[in-house]
């Protein structure tokens, strides 16, 4: 499926033209088409036949409540790392009891609220935690269902910031901790021993490193059932990479291809399934519409040719933390024949960390749309205020009907946590929108 197909010349959100966005809700905003989100859940579903899998959608990708809904709709369960995304979850209509809670850093409040909403699992990742969280649910006259976090010592072959699977990361317990972990959770009648899970990296092309961390997890399952634990399910994180060049979906992670290695290696095993994916089902269902401001033509021929939009890092921060690459492409085609130039396209943020692309050969005019390719993910979720800039609005496409889901933010927004009320009056009418 083409989410943002071009349509006589000009790019589309499914049934939508960027340009009518634009004109509605101004830029700089991120557009997801919902049909892709869909597709590629679907795909995903498919892919793990026939023995199936819980689907966790990892909310820290992309947390808008309509996009949780969706999710919800679709029969997901999800994946949180704290507390707030535990509320945008409920708020979004999804159901506790199928949320796994991730995250080496859980505070007390947060395993209250998660005991209270009775949640499906605890990924417990340290022996501090496990027993902080068996104190907790004993205070409660409750049970929680846990999981130990195994760091396998796997490379997943990822940028480093976003690779969490080798030993001396902070995350998980190593193998030869983790079995010591769970003799003390199935004697502690506070904790249910539930499942096993682990979570390497993010952004991983290949799915060989997956696998080798299953299979690690899969001797530890066989030795705690030696020791008399038996778990039913197995979680194996997210990870899954998706295409940020141009192209095809061919490129993408083959999730068929992990799909039936995942069906050969438990065949036969009573565990369940899970898997934590983010960045796979949303990534290229969104991207961030922006408008030319500034043309800054080079100085010399040793200098960049700037392209300065509305957004910048602040609203998309990937390119300038992770020197991920965004495609860039012009919402209305260059007509035959026009001027082509390489570009470097940079946000107003004072900062020359601020760039969104380096060295783009485009066809470029001031006032002109852009939009940076594969956003859904890790985009508008990394935003800041930086520079008391507003965070970007949200659009929900699903065919031919857009929605904004979440408006843009205004500078009363951000004033407010510091400001007693009816402040900013002094700024006259209309002050405090952008
Ligand atoms: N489960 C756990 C425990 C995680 O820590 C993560 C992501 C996921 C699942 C989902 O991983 P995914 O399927 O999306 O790869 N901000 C970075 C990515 C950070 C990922 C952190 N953990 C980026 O923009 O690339």
């Amino acid at each position: 499926m083409e989410p943002f197909p071009r349509q006589d010349g000009v790019l589309h959100a499914e049934g939508v033209s960027l340009e009518a966005i634009a004109a509605g809700v101004g830029t700089p905003v991120y557009v997801y088409s919902r049909g892709h989100m869909e597709h590629r859940y679907h795909a995903l579903v498919a892919a793990l036949e026939p023995r199936g899998a819980d689907i966790c959608y990892a909310v820290k990708a992309n947390s808008n409540l309509r996009v949780l809904r969706c999710f919800a709709e679709l029969g997901a369960g999800f994946d949180i790392v704290s507390g707030g995304e535990l509320q945008r979850v409920v708020t979004a209509g999804g159901d506790p009891g199928r949320v796994i809670f991730s995250g080496v850093g859980k505070r007390t409040d947060e395993l209250d609220l998660a005991l209270k909403l009775g949640i499906r699992c605890f990924n417990v990742e340290s022996a501090a935690e496990l027993e902080r969280l068996a104190g907790r649910a004993r205070l409660h006259g409750c049970r929680a269902r846990v999981s130990v976090r195994v760091n396998p010592d796997v490379d997943a072959r990822t940028h480093p910031y976003i690779s969490t699977g080798l030993k001396h990361s902070k995350f998980g317990v190593a193998v030869t901790e983790a079995r010591e972990l769970y003799r003390r959770a199935s004697a502690d009648d506070a904790l249910d021993v539930v499942g096993i899970d682990c979570h390497i990296g993010s952004q991983i092309t290949d799915p060989e490193p997956l696998l080798a961390a299953l299979d690690g997890l899969l001797e530890l399952v066989d030795e705690l059932r030696g020791d008399g634990i038996s778990l039913s399910h197995i979680d194996l994180g997210g990870g899954l990479g998706v295409r940020y060049h141009g192209g095809t979906d061919a490129e993408d992670f083959d999730v068929a291809g992990y799909g039936a290695a995942l069906n050969q290696r438990l065949a036969g095993r009573p565990e369940r399934l899970i898997l934590e994916p983010g960045r796979y089902l949303v990534a290229n269902a969104g991207v961030l519409l922006t408008r030319v401001e500034y043309l800054k033509p080079a100085v010399d021929t040793a200098g960049s040719h700037f392209a300065v939009v509305d957004a910048a890092m602040n609203d998309l921060i990937r390119p300038a933390l992770y020197q991920a690459w965004h495609d860039v492409l012009p919402v209305r085609a260059a007509g035959a024949g026009a001027q082509q130039r390489r570009w470097s396209v940079v946000g107003p943020v004072c900062e020359s960390g601020d760039f969104l692309a380096h060295d783009r050969e485009l066809s470029l005019a001031a006032d002109d749309l852009l939009v940076l390719c594969s956003a859904g993910a890790y985009g508008m979720v990394q935003s800041s205020n930086y520079n008391t800039r507003g965070r970007p609005a949200e659009v929900l496409v699903q065919g031919d009907r857009w929605q904004v889901i979440r408006r843009r933010e205004t500078v009363r927004d951000q004033l407010a946590a510091e400001l007693p009320d009816g402040h900013g009056a002094a700024l006259g009418p209309g002050a405090l929108e952008r």
